[in-house]
């Protein structure tokens, strides 16, 4: 790697100083939008990037506080090998539909945005060309020795990833692990969180944080209610049993719910100890998916969910519409009234 490879110093940052709530989600949308800038010089912005619905940032936001005052502090500390996992890790860089800006992707915020270093990072990337812009990409930032990407079905390339850990495990002692689950609707199977989960029988710990498309999975089992055909084994294999189909008579009001509900129950039947926070992403405009954080309860519980529960808190309590004003308003989509007075 060149000088030039390595030009985020931004593992700290000035962010978690800035008290106002508002002020404060600017704050971090902007150093991601800085680090946007800096990794759209190479490669080319036109190559590929992800494009998402300015509101899903949300889940990036969170993953990035959660990476940077959380987890590297208090696991760097404590375990000779922390991994972050990107099952999901689309081309390594977002956009969004309303705002021509770019984001890193999730492997990159990771990266970037720790606070102590992962000592190795795995990435899928699906699709060919996907796969290709998101090696590039990463290959500029992250030492060869520290990173493990490939390209295909994560559902099956999971088995290389369990194993490598298991190897790791072996040679340093101690591994844990951040998997940050960012499919689309049904992609990640059940499988491969339990293969995950199941790390546990060997010794190894992770941490959770999974996007669950509730509404987009629900507009599916409504489609199933109102007769048309549909091959629900893609559903089986999401919830890793057939035992879903109850959801199908549950009324339209609740069946998100009931569909979180259902997810929450399998999670804590497979993972001991389990603690778990659900963000419910509702923004203005009706517009929702819940982002579950799922964690082993340890004696001194605390210190591990306060920034959880301050984004958690951040997101439900405050006015749905002052959250996505301030996404709005960082992504450039709205000028700040503060702008607009000044000008007067
Ligand atoms: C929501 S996007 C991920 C965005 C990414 N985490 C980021 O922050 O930029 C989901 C990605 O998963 C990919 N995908 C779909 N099915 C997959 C599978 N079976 N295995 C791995 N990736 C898959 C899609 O092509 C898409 O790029």
């Amino acid at each position: 790697m060149d000088n030039q490879s390595v030009p985020l110093p931004l593992g700290f940052s000035q962010c978690t100083k800035e008290k106002d709530d508002f002020k404060r989600l600017l704050c971090e949308i902007n150093t991601l939008k800085e680090a946007g800038e800096i990794l759209t010089s190479y490669p080319p912005r036109t190559f590929k990037p992800y494009t998402a619905h300015h509101w899903t940032i949300l889940k990036l936001i969170f993953l990035k506080m959660y990476v940077r005052d959380v987890y590297t502090p208090i696991i760097g500390r404590r375990y000779p090998f922390m991994v972050f996992i990107d099952p999901f890790a689309g081309t390594g860089l977002n956009t969004y539909k309303e705002a021509k800006i770019y984001i890193p992707g999730s492997t990159l915020i990771a990266w970037f945005f720790a606070t102590f270093p992962f000592d190795k990072v795995y990435a899928i990337g699906y699709e060919d060309i996907d796969y290709r812009v998101l090696k590039l990409r990463l290959e500029r930032y992250i030492p060869p020795s520290k990173l493990w990407i490939a390209k295909g079905d994560a559902n099956i390339l999971i088995d290389q990833i369990t194993k490598d850990l298991r190897e790791m495990k072996e040679k340093f002692g101690g591994v844990h692990f951040l998997a940050f689950i960012d499919p689309e609707c049904f992609e990640a199977q059940w499988q491969m969180i339990e293969k995950l989960i199941e790390l546990e029988n060997y010794g190894i710990l992770g941490d959770f944080i999974i996007l669950l498309q509730s509404r987009l999975i629900a507009r599916t089992i409504g489609r199933i209610r109102l007769g048309e055909k549909i091959d629900t084994r893609i559903i089986d294999l999401f919830f890793g049993t057939k035992e879903w189909a109850f959801l199908i008579d549950l009324p339209s009001g609740e069946l998100e719910k009931g569909i979180m509900d259902f997810y929450l129950e399998r999670l804590k039947e497979l993972k001991s100890r389990a603690l778990i926070e659900v963000i419910s992403i509702e923004l203005f405009r009706a517009i929702h998916y819940y982002l579950i954080y799922l964690t082993r309860e340890t004696k001194r519980k605390s210190p591990y969910l306060a920034t959880v529960r301050w984004l958690k808190d951040f997101v439900e309590n405050a006015e749905k519409r002052y959250v996505d004003r301030a996404i709005r308003v960082a992504l450039g989509m709205e000028k700040m009234i503060d702008d607009y007075l000044r000008k007067q």
